[in-house]
């Protein structure tokens, strides 16, 4: 008999037959930890020599119509859903300890419910007195949310089956424990078992379930990550601790679109929406310094502008640093040796900062040449044009590629009083609209346009 696999990674959900120090799947150190399988019966007998009932099979062709969507007039977090909470979904939201998550699900809560959605909160982590307290300051004491303070996945369970809601908000997941299986609350094995009850018990009695994970970088506490596999959508909700910005954010969504992002802000009154999302990133803005360039980016279906900072010094190390907040550190190298090998611009000897203003983190290829010209802005000293946006991927040739969703970008950028515009030749770009294009065909050209020097 083959030995199942009993040891499973807390950050990705690889599964091995013998512990290790590393998982291979992800790299992650220390992050193995042993499982009790999820069901003590006898496993010998193979499932096809049981009767069962016959599954009945359909066909391809059959029209589906779309799955209901309920909206909670939130317009940031229903664009975040593919346009409104589908019914029986199973969704997980993710994120650091204290970044705002029961303040976003109470607040999401009340809003379905005056909706007219019939929403319970389930809390695991505070008493009933605290979240109606939390309630009252955030003003929605008045909203017909149920809340139950339980910790115990079978008494959730049975209270569900005779309240029947439409929506039900499980805080956190970490903390529900399944008395079948034998294993500590905030386990891998716990957090599995209790998602997959939960999502099972979603799709079965046609309820919408919210899940809260903590996400930690120690193995201790299992991640979210063992279930992001069962669940129908993952948002993650992101920012600095010390900034007011939040960002919730769809990383997977059978019902919508990966990548939507929606803005919220973190006020003394709960958390606010932020509709019009550039204006706030650039709201800090000051003077045009240099190393610093303003980004028309897309985040899912909508163009953001954001500031990109840089920051570069001799170095009174040997090994100069190259600090990145907000973009990926392995691209920074990339662009850093692009400049180099193709454009003959040094940057051995000098520490390299950059920094997305505003707390957000981009993934985006066409941030590419916008953070080429703030670090060669910061380098030379020299603040590029006014009232300027810049996009573009550059690849490792050091030719440009046009980004996607050009006219968007270049929109938004008008819509916030920008005049001028750095984008590659090729692709389709209008006439800018009224916008000064400047388009170079690679990266030796647009050293050249903007700073004068090849
Ligand atoms: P919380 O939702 O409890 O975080 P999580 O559930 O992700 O652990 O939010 C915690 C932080 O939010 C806390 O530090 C205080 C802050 N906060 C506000 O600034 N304003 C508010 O109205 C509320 C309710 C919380
Ligand atoms: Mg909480």
């Amino acid at each position: 008999m083959a030995k199942p696999n009993t040891f499973v990674c807390s950050s990705c959900g690889a599964s091995f037959s013998k512990w290790s120090g590393r998982c291979e799947a992800c790299g992650e150190w220390n992050s193995i930890v042993e499982q009790v399988p999820l069901s003590a019966g006898p496993s010998s007998k193979s499932l096809g020599a049981r009767r069962g009932s016959t599954v009945t099979l359909t066909d391809l062709s059959t029209q589906e119509t779309p799955p209901p969507r309920a909206t909670s007039g939130l317009e940031e977090l229903d664009r975040v859903l593919g346009g409104g909470l589908v019914a029986a979904s199973a969704i997980l939201v993710g994120g650091d300890p204290g970044i705002g998550k029961s303040t976003l699900l109470l607040q999401a809560a009340a809003a379905f419910a005056r909706k007219g959605l019939k929403t319970i909160y389930v809390s695991g982590e505070e008493a009933t007195a605290q979240v109606r307290m939390r309630a009252q300051r955030l003003g929605l004491a008045e909203a017909p949310v149920r809340l139950a303070a339980e910790t115990n996945l079978r008494n959730i369970l049975t209270m569900l089956e005779t309240e029947k809601p439409q929506l039900v908000i499980i805080d956190s997941i970490q903390t529900m424990w399944a008395d079948n299986v034998d294993s500590a609350p905030g386990s891998v094995t716990q957090v599995r078992a209790t998602a997959h009850e939960l999502t099972t018990f979603a799709k079965r009695h046609n309820v919408s379930v919210i899940m809260v994970g903590h996400v930690t970088k120690e193995g201790q506490i299992a991640g979210p990550r063992v279930v992001e596999h069962m669940v129908d959508t993952v948002l993650y909700f992101e920012g600095e601790r010390g900034h007011q910005f939040r960002i919730l954010r769809a990383v997977k969504n059978r019902f919508g679109p990966a990548d939507e992002i929606g803005v919220f802000e973190m006020t003394g009154s709960g958390l606010a929406e932020v509709l019009n999302p550039s204006a706030l990133f650039l709201s800090e803005r000051g003077q045009p310094s240099p190393g610093s360039v303003v980004f028309a980016g897309i985040e899912g279906t909508r163009p953001v502008l954001v500031e990109l900072q840089a920051l570069v010094a001799p170095s009174p190390h040997s090994q100069p640093r190259r600090a990145v907040v907000g973009w990926d550190g392995a691209r920074l190298s990339m662009i850093l040796a692009v400049l180099e090998a193709r454009c003959g611009i040094p940057f051995a000897g000098l520490d390299v900062y950059l920094n997305v203003a505003g707390g957000l983190k981009i993934s985006e290829p066409a941030a590419d040449l916008a953070v080429a010209a703030a670090l060669l802005s910061a380098r030379e000293d020299v603040a590029l044009p006014p009232e300027t946006v810049v996009f573009g991927e550059i690849s490792l040739s050091g030719a440009l590629r046009p980004a996607s969703q050009t006219e968007n970008r270049l929109k938004e950028a008008r819509k916030l009083g920008f005049t001028a515009a750095i984008a590659p030749a090729g692709g389709k770009i209008g006439s800018g609209g009224g916008l000064k294009l400047t388009r170079p065909a690679d990266l030796t050209g647009f050293v050249g346009e903007i700073f004068g020097a090849g």
